[in-house]
């Protein structure tokens, strides 16, 4: 890749940090909601929170160029005024990272609303809009300086999409495309601002991009794969780069009756808040035909149908992770070109990985082979993608350790970094490295040759 590039790895604050009410902190949505059976909660995580000096040091030995994470806005703002304890806490980490070379990315929201902001209608109320923007300026102020790339708003289209799975919104079609207007005109308000203060950094957000295939040549699964992809990608970036709704995308929604109320105010601040780069979060593409009456199964990666639109299918061709997820680095190559052909603006990778369950061996070791050959293969196709002419700024796959799933556990593990602890018993949190730690901090080394 080309020299200064930010090989990475991420996390967010609820799935790693713990400490749910400690130093001032307020419970977030991820606190407070319903835990599917079987999987543990938000409250210890993996201890990050009094664990980050260790943990900053296991990603140096990693030779990470780069760490993305997420602040949590309720541990600095946990009832809309500011709790110094948690802004130390992120002065603190950002300033281990920079003394240890690791450039701090920074995610603002990563699906973890305040509760106190929740029970004043979440993002349903337009004055969400308004504490967004307080506790934005509020990060810039402190830590402006630092960091170089700033994200928005973490998988803005999974909560839009698949919110009642990860906790975020259980709301209809209507009240969500409602909430998800408040979400961009807040994205669009705060980046005007940042631009308007002229800080160093860049910023921008970071949906869940997924190419979409037709599942056969018949011209109508062509257009429902079209559809699919102006629904659950275009729209969002259309918004972020050009300030204004992909039409695809606000046909549909007037069609199933879940188009948002917009203002002529609305439409002037979304074409005032334009991004600066792209981040994006990749772990499969989805394939669909044209609409047929199905069950969906909804979460992040799965796909779902839309009446007299399109319909989620199977794709045949591609192997599933154990927790059912398509594996596809090909795809990765083919969505990353999409992005570059629709937008030209650089592209920062800001999450990709694969999820499974890790055994610790008797000597502390963990032999995750399948781990390396999932990012080996992205990172392949990755390459591909730059020499067809796609700007890539980083790579930061999840996870740097082992975290917290959205919703299947920490027996779902991504790191490089194993956790010792099961869903049941936090044993002694302890870290140790796995195969693939080794495996990439070479890639890194050779800068992924
Ligand atoms: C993305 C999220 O949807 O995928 C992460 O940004 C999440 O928060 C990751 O952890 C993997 O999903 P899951 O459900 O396996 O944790």
């Amino acid at each position: 890749m080309k020299e200064n590039f930010l090989w990475g790895a991420s996390t967010s604050a609820y799935q790693v940090e713990g400490a749910w009410n400690e130093a001032g902190k307020g419970p977030s949505v991820q606190d407070v909601k319903e835990i599917p059976e079987g999987t543990t909660d938000f409250k210890v995580a993996v201890d990050h929170y009094h664990r980050f000096k260790e943990d900053v040091q296991l990603f140096k030995e990693l030779g990470l160029k780069a760490y993305r994470f997420s602040i949590s806005w309720s541990r600095v703002m946990p009832n809309g005024q500011v709790n110094e304890q948690g802004i130390a806490f992120y002065e603190a980490l950002i300033d281990e990272l920079i003394s240890q070379g690791i450039k701090p990315i920074v995610t603002v929201f990563h699906f973890d609303l305040p509760v106190y902001v929740e029970k004043k209608g979440g993002w349903e109320n337009r004055e969400t809009i308004t504490e967004f923007s307080k506790y934005c300026q509020l990060l810039f102020e402190r830590f402006g300086e630092k960091i170089p790339y700033w994200q928005t708003i973490n998988e803005q289209n999974v909560m839009a999409l698949a919110g009642s799975v990860i906790g975020t919104s259980k709301k209809s079609m209507k009240e969500k495309f409602q909430e998800n207007h408040h979400m961009l005109v807040a994205q669009a308000l705060v980046t005007k601002y940042f631009h308007e203060q002229d800080y160093a950094g860049k910023i921008g957000p970071a949906p869940n991009i997924a190419s979409v295939y037709p599942a056969t040549d018949k011209p109508e699964d062509q257009l429902a794969a079209f559809y699919m992809s102006a629904l659950r990608n275009w729209l969002f970036l259309d918004v972020a780069v050009y300030g204004t709704y992909n039409h695809n995308a606000w046909h549909l929604l007037e069609t199933i009756g879940a188009a948002p109320k917009i203002t002529k105010e609305d439409q002037a601040i979304l074409a005032s808040g334009t991004c600066d780069y792209i981040a994006i979060n990749y772990y499969n593409t989805m394939t669909v035909s044209a609409y047929y009456e199905k069950e969906n199964k909804i979460d992040q990666q799965s796909g779902f149908g839309i009446p007299g639109f399109f319909q989620s299918v199977e794709n045949k061709h591609l192997p599933l992770t154990e927790f059912g997820w398509p594996i596809d680095p090909k795809g990765f190559r083919f969505t990353l070109n999409e992005i570059y052909s629709r937008y030209r603006l650089p592209v920062l990778i800001t999450e990709n990985g694969i999820g499974a369950k890790d055994t610790l061996t008797i000597d502390g070791k963990i032999h995750d082979k399948y781990r390396i050959d999932y990012l080996q293969e992205h990172i392949k196709q990755m390459e591909l993608a730059e020499k067809d002419g796609v700007e890539i700024i980083g790579y930061c796959p999840w996870s740097a350790l082992d975290l917290i799933s959205t919703h299947e556990g920490i027996e779902k593990r991504y790191g490089f970094i194993y956790v010792n602890r099961t869903e049941t018993s936090l044993l002694d949190l302890a870290r140790y490295k796995k195969d693939s730690f080794y495996w990439y901090k070479k890639i890194i080394e050779t800068n992924g040759l």
